[in-house]
């Protein structure tokens, strides 16, 4: 079992203080939709696009007070596009972070408004972030990558090839280009995001970073299709096998388990490889990318 180092659990911590701080109020109206979104958000999850932005700030040396608007803007999305995948138009999962999923103990209305509500709350708190205000044009920069991580091109598109995928045999590449949008997009924003908000605006730099959260954003996805084969329900914390059941285009699907194991190891080398940059201090990013690989949850 792969642990992460007490100083990426207190980050963990860290980011859940602030996840409970930026969300409304349970006894503010209207109660169910709060309580829905917090539900949705606390108490569970391993929060890796969090520890991503605080792990690529820290290359920056960057104090976490900056950091921290981004590390909740990401892990508040990542929690919207799990209540949705999850919805019986989608995944029809009842299994989530080891409770009933979100639609299940609230009902799918009050789902999808939660996940309606928490993308906007996502923006809203990136946004109201006043010391990213002093670089306007920075600033804008993150609320542009946040957006393009979400929406068709991003995220919001991936779950849509996933979806049109069923049932058809995709070719490596297109298997490729859905997880690269689905789960990648989000991953390579996170990393992007501890980066501007570090204050970095070297391109080169920059790019470097891309390619780190371009291979650990299809590393992460293809561990998960793996775990959803070889991992235990109690251990996932989610319903295991549900992608063979529900006939999803996985990696090991298409490529075969042992395939999939060494494009996972590939891209684990590929983006340590990617931010060995001068100046950088890439210790947090190389643990974050063996705990992408070797993670067992
Ligand atoms: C699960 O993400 C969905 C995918 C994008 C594969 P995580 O494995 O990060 O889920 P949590 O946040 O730890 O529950
Ligand atoms: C989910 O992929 C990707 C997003 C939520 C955007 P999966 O459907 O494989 O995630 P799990 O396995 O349900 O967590
Ligand atoms: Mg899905
Ligand atoms: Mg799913
Ligand atoms: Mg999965």
């Amino acid at each position: 079992m792969k642990e992460l180092s007490a100083e990426l659990l207190a980050l963990s911590a860290r980011a859940d203080a602030a996840l409970a701080q930026a969300l409304p109020p349970e006894s503010l109206p209207p109660v169910e939709l709060h309580r829905a979104m917090r539900y949705a958000v606390l108490g569970g999850g391993k929060r890796l696009r969090p520890l991503l932005v605080y792990a690529t700030g820290n290359a920056f040396a960057a104090s976490l007070d900056k950091l921290d608007s981004s590390a909740v803007a990401v892990e508040v999305i990542h929690a919207y596009s799990l209540v949705h995948d999850d919805l019986p138009a989608m995944d029809d999962d009842a299994l989530r972070r080891g409770r009933p999923t979100c639609h299940v103990a609230f009902g799918e209305a009050m789902a999808i408004l939660a996940g309606d509500a928490l993308q906007a709350l996502a923006f809203e708190v990136l946004a109201g972030d006043c010391a990213l205000a002093t670089a306007p044009k920075r600033h804008l920069a993150m609320l542009r990558t946040l957006a393009g991580a979400c929406g068709s091109h991003g995220m919001a598109g991936g779950q849509a090839l996933d979806l049109a995928a069923v049932g058809h045999r995709l070719t490596p590449a297109e298997l490729e280009r859905m997880h690269v949008h689905k789960t990648g997009a989000l991953i390579r924003a996170s990393v992007r995001l501890g980066a501007l908000a570090a204050g970095c605006e070297d391109g080169a730099v920059l790019a470097a970073l891309e390619d780190y959260g371009h291979a650990i954003g299809l590393a992460f996805q293809i561990r998960d299709d793996l775990l959803d084969i070889e991992g235990a329900t109690a251990q996932l914390g989610k319903t295991a096998g549900k992608d063979a059941t529900a006939n999803k285009p996985t990696y090991p699907a298409i490529l075969g388990v042992d395939a999939s194991r060494r494009q996972l190891s590939e891209l684990t080398a590929r983006a340590e490889a990617a931010i060995d940059v001068p100046g950088l201090d890439a210790r947090l990013l190389r643990e974050l990318a063996r705990f992408v690989a070797l993670r067992e949850s």
